[in-house]
């Protein structure tokens, strides 16, 4: 995002990171393994958090990461190196004025000159909701001080509410929001909504306190955020009303989609940002996407409601003429779609798909969409093309753009094998794993359990499934005597789905 907006930060595979508030290393450890030549240190309060983030770094050798416990209210004056990235997710929201001020001050401090900063926050307008809930729930909770009861007594509450049949409109969405909370993970509602301190901030307020450390703002970390897209046309002309206060107009979109939450990046004010984004910029990534071409896809149909749709047209170009090239329409599994007759934007759009998780260097994408434009295209025509095409993808969530390949196989090799940082989260029993992409990825059943451990690289498939079956459950070894061979080759078959599953998640190496 910084080499958009014209700044020159260092390159992701070599970058040296520090995590604010880390906790037991969730980010860091996946960001790690994923960037084995970037060096990353990690600083969180709580000494059982960390304890449990070095095992686990220990446990998947990763020797570039290194956690310490530590106050941000306390950070070191001088004594460490300067950071290529400073990290800070969900911690600001949810720590004392302190320690809000120890964060920002130390994200200066020990920021490099052309770092990036990264600060998550829960945001106002929309957090008005949340603190209706919060304030509700915490006056059900107040004498209750064993966590799990707390958890139980707030569901209980909110399932209350949400049978109620609204008789207001307030009513009404705080209904509607309670349904969601419901939904939430029981870490995320013990964070979000039952912790002590939640002080979310107008999005001018976090840039009002960022300036006074003198942090500049740089974007929202999901560019995706920051566009406008099906708003009227009195929206538009209010924001060119703003002109070039970058800040005002992130303001006026928050009142626009009520805004719960932010990722916003910071640089130093000093920096040279250039909001004119630069589409050069696009040929130095390496770019990815799981668009799929409408009716390829597992499951597709109709896209989700909230899916939102783009079209790639040339300049001076009207809709396409009758008899003329196909429309394409790629979608994501999350809804996200982008029509195009161009041959060139089609060709790459296959090529990404193909290659699907790994990532596509600009490059090898460029070989590709030159060969479909046709011979009388000029290579410099189409390079441009691609670069706004890919660019305007990117803004829409239909491509990412990667600063390094991950180090990840998209197909199951003879002896496959799992990234060590995966094997050892599955290893303690943790309920969602690691993957490549930086996700965290769920493991279905007892099959992908089992079988997601033993894939250290030593074993083919065939001592995958012998060893799978040794210690099957007892329901499923009693199907396998009544027939062995059948059950056999369904085991080999379920072990070989599995893997382009494991594959196609990012969480293979080998
Ligand atoms: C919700 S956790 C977020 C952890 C991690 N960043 C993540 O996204 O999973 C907030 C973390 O901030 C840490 N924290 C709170 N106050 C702190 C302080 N004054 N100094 C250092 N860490 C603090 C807590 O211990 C906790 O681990």
């Amino acid at each position: 995002v910084a080499r958009l907006f014209g700044l020159n930060p260092a390159p992701a595979s070599a970058a040296r990171v520090l995590e604010l508030g880390c906790g037991d290393g969730g980010n860091l450890l996946s960001l790690a393994q994923t960037l084995p030549g970037a060096r990353f240190v990690g600083l969180d309060a709580a000494a059982s958090a960390i304890e449990r983030g070095e095992a686990l770094a220990a446990a998947a050798g990763l020797e570039n990461v290194q956690l310490r416990v530590g106050n941000l209210e306390e950070l070191p004056e001088e004594e460490w190196e300067a950071f290529d990235y400073v990290i800070s997710h969900g911690v600001y929201s949810w720590i004392p004025p302190r320690a809000r001020v120890g964060l920002l001050a130390g994200m200066r401090r020990h920021m490099a000159p052309e770092g990036v900063g990264y600060v998550s926050y829960n945001a106002y307008p929309g957090s008005h909701l949340r603190d209706m809930a919060r304030d509700i729930l915490g006056y059900h909770v107040r004498g209750i001080k064993d966590p799990q009861q707390k958890l139980a007594a707030a569901r209980e509450l909110m399932q209350t509410i949400v049978a109620i049949e609204a008789p207001s409109p307030y009513a009404q969405v705080l209904r509607e929001h309670m349904e969601r909370m419901l939904r939430y993970s029981t870490a995320l509602l013990f964070h979000d909504d039952l912790a002590e301190v939640a002080t979310p901030f107008y999005f001018h307020e976090f840039i009002a306190h960022a300036n006074h450390h003198q942090l500049a703002f740089l974007s929202e970390a999901d560019m995706f955020e920051s566009q406008m897209r099906e708003v009227p046309e009195s929206a538009g002309r209010l924001m060119e009303g703003l002109g070039e206060d970058a800040v005002a107009r992130e303001q006026y979109l928050d009142f626009f989609k009520n805004r719960m939450f932010r990722q916003t990046l910071l640089c130093h004010a000093e920096a040279p940002v250039n909001r004119e984004l630069d589409v050069g910029q696009v040929e130095r990534f390496a770019v990815s996407s799981q668009a799929r071409v409408q009716g390829e896809q597992e499951g597709s149909g109709e896209p989700p409601a909230d899916s939102e749709a783009i079209a790639t047209e040339q300049a001076g170009e009207g809709p396409p003429a009758a008899g003329g090239p196909p429309t394409e329409t790629f979608t994501t599994p999350q809804g996200f779609a982008m029509s195009t007759t161009e041959p060139l934007v089609q060709a790459a759009m296959h090529a990404l798909a193909r290659a699907w998780p790994a990532a596509v260097e600009f490059g090898t994408l460029l070989e590709e969409a030159t060969k479909a434009a046709g011979a009388h295209t000029q290579r410099e025509l189409v390079a441009e093309r691609l670069q706004g095409v890919l660019l305007q993808a990117y803004l829409a969530r239909i491509v990412v753009f990667q600063g390094a390949q991950p180090p990840l196989t998209a197909q199951p090799g003879e002896h496959p094998r799992a990234s060590p940082l995966a094997r050892a989260q599955a290893a303690v029993g943790r309920p969602a794993v690691s993957s490549l992409l930086h996700a965290n990825v769920r493991l279905e059943g007892e099959l992908e359990n089992r079988l997601f451990v033993l894939l250290d690289g030593t074993r083919n498939r065939e001592a995958l499934c012998a060893e799978l079956a040794e210690g099957l459950s007892e329901k499923q070894s009693s199907a396998l005597s009544a027939a062995e061979q059948p059950q056999r080759d369904q085991r080999a078959a379920q072990v070989d789905a599995a893997l382009l599953r494991f594959a196609s998640l990012g969480l293979l190496q080998g």
